[in-house]
């Protein structure tokens, strides 16, 4: 298909990823360049967001994971903190109201109880609705921190030894996995991170073991169909081993 006069970046059908990962970053800097306010490229960010989500849905990626605010982002100045959480409840008011044709189910990992309460009850009545759709989950990192998850999943495992509940010499992979935000999410295939940085930033530190990263200066705002596209088709080029040879 045509795209502005260019062709469209091929993508094998078959072999999508299950599970993309963005951490979506950009949005300031895509605001300051345009002389407009950082909550303006949030806005714009959480479009963009809207955009990328529904592809994933049509072409039939099973998960996406989204890094929507990060157990550091509290450190930001209270308007911009003030205006992530605004977009986020307006975002999923408009979510909920397309749930029943779109059937998506919403999974948030984190720490929700230190989120304004109208936000946070919104957040758990829409997980709780939406469990019982199953085509395509987005799950939305929310007060989330890998290291806090990993931390968390010890502390839980070392109260259920404690209580008599698991013995020590039990613990496996598997068995920790059970206790992350992300138990019963295939790990991610493919971490995708726009806006220039080449870093992981505290983002699903256990689940991304063996995820192909892919990074582009794209900023999110501006991260459109195409460029996910393209991460795709960079992440079908690449030979995955997980160790092997
Ligand atoms: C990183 O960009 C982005 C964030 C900390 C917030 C992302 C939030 C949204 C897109 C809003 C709503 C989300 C959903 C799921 C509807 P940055 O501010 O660090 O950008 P910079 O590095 O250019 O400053």
């Amino acid at each position: 298909m045509a795209l502005f006069g260019k062709k469209e970046t091929a993508i094998d059908m078959t072999r999508l990823p299950r599970h993309i990962a963005i951490i979506m970053d950009g949005n300031g800097r895509w605001a300051k360049a345009k002389g407009l306010p950082r909550p303006a490229g949030h806005a714009a960010g959480a479009e963009t967001f809207r955009t990328i989500a529904t592809y994933c849905r049509e072409v039939g990626i099973k998960y996406l994971t989204v890094y929507a605010f990060s157990t550091e982002n509290w450190k930001r100045p209270l308007e911009e903190v003030s205006a992530i959480m605004g977009l986020l409840k307006k975002y999923l008011m408009e979510a909920i109201a397309d749930m029943e044709k779109e059937k998506v189910r919403f999974v948030f990992f984190g720490d929700l109880s230190p989120l304004p309460e109208e936000l946070r009850t919104l957040c758990e009545e829409t997980q709780a609705r939406s469990a019982r759709y199953g085509q395509c989950q987005v799950n939305i990192c929310l007060n989330y921190g890998g290291r806090d998850e990993l931390v968390r999943a010890a502390k839980a495992f070392a109260a259920d030894c404690a209580r008599g509940k698991r013995r020590p010499e039990e613990l496996s992979e598997t068995l920790f996995s059970s206790y992350l935000w992300s138990h019963g999410v295939p790990d991610p295939d493919l971490v995708i991170r726009p806006g220039g940085e080449e870093r992981i930033s505290n983002f699903l530190l256990w689940q991304s073991a063996y995820a192909e990263y892919y990074f582009t200066d794209v900023n999110w705002p501006d991260f459109g169909r195409e460029d996910l596209r393209k991460a795709i088709a960079a992440y079908q080029s690449r030979g995955r081993r997980f160790g092997g040879i």
